[in-house]
């Protein structure tokens, strides 16, 4: 066959070029209008309450998008560590959906439920004390922020245009559920709405943590009996404590997200001796508690551990904790 004549003339090279690919896309493509209906339907896709939505928009404002994904693929490596694969209905009401392209951060698909608001507001403050070494900036003025709820009737009500069906008392309501709340909580309530349609149907979380068995200790346990019950020592663990752990266990150790420390008289990991809560502290574990060694060198490890050894050690002349 003879080519040149097409290839002469670049108009006609572009038009002919632009038919041929573009059979094979709409071919992809346009099945999918007419297949909705017949699509395997995902229960309880729901809309995002008017504080979620509001919280979405946070979320493209502060640009999360840009490192975190929201599209988990159908592949082994992603469905163990996320979750069931993502579901086209399930950014049924998302617009514009925020599956993202950058794939080097966590995908977000599904980490609505994985851990307490708690947690959330302690990794938006400063990442690096849940995941040491983290690359994720800070967002400490988020919870400072008050909510703005002057916009939300507009959205919502965009969005139904946008075929997400809101109702008029939901949309009436809308602005006094955003009323005094800050921008984290819309923020957060974003968060742990996601991907949470899926796992409800096959009733199972998706973060399944097993307890990662502590490697046999390598001790500076002379180092930490120095601290324990020595005053000045116990008080600088105390002012660590304060700084670090009070987020998750509670300011006097009764605990939050983390067990408390206050007259524990069980442990998980191992016994309560000094060198059990110092390697604790040191490795964590992977059921939450992030891992400090990076954080305290070994003197300030023997502090805070001497803290926690005194909250919980009623024989400890610190014990109740100090004033
Ligand atoms: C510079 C890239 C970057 C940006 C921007 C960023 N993150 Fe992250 N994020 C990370 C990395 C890396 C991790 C993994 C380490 C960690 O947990 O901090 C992470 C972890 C998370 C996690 C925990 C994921 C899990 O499964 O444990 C959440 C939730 C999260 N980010 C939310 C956000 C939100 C919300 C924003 C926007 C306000 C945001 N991130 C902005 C990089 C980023
Ligand atoms: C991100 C929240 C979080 C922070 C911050 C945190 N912890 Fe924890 N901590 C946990 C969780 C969750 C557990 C339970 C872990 C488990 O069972 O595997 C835990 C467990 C522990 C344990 C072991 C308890 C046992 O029964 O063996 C000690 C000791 C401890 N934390 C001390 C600290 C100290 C000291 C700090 C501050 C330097 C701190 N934690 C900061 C969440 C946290």
């Amino acid at each position: 066959m003879e080519y040149r004549p097409l290839e002469r003339h670049s108009s006609r090279m572009v038009l002919l070029a632009t038919v041929a690919v573009s059979i094979g896309g709409l071919g992809g493509i346009i099945p999918l209008f007419f297949l909705k209906d017949s699509l395997p339907p995902v229960a309880d896709v729901k809309p995002y309450s008017a504080l979620a939505l509001a919280g979405r928009d946070i979320y493209l404002r502060e640009g999360c998008v840009n490192c975190h994904s929201q599209m988990i693929r159908p592949f082994r490596a992603e469905t163990d560590r996320y979750g069931p694969y993502s579901r086209m209905l399930e950014s049924r009401y998302d617009h514009p959906v925020l599956w993202g392209a950058k794939r080097k951060c966590p995908d977000l698909a599904r980490i609505g439920g994985k851990y307490p608001d708690d947690w959330h507001v302690q990794h938006m403050r400063d990442p690096q004390i849940m995941a040491p070494g983290s690359v994720m900036p800070p967002y400490p003025w988020l919870e400072r922020t008050p909510l703005d709820n002057r916009t939300i009737v507009k959205k919502m009500r965009t969005m139904r245009r946008l075929g997400v069906p809101y109702s008029d008392s939901e949309i009436a309501h809308a602005p006094a559920a955003l009323q005094g709340k800050s921008e984290l909580a819309a923020l957060i309530a974003y968060l742990q709405s996601l991907g949470t349609a899926v796992r409800n149907e096959h009733g199972t979380t998706t973060s399944k943590i097993t307890v990662r068995n502590l490697p046999p200790s390598s001790n500076q346990a002379d180092d930490l009996l120095v601290a324990i019950g020595a005053k000045d020592q116990v008080l600088a663990g105390r002012k660590i404590y304060r700084e670090f752990c009070t987020g998750c266990h509670g300011e006097t150790g009764h605990g939050l997200i983390g067990p408390a420390l206050l007259d524990r008289q069980e442990w998980t990991y191992g016994t309560g001796k000094p060198e059990d809560i110092a390697k604790v502290i040191r490795e964590g574990t992977s059921n939450g508690m992030p891992a400090w060694a990076k954080h305290f060198n070994y003197q300030k490890t023997a502090q805070i551990t001497a803290f926690v050894h005194s909250l919980s050690h009623p024989a400890d002349p610190y014990h109740p904790p100090l004033p």
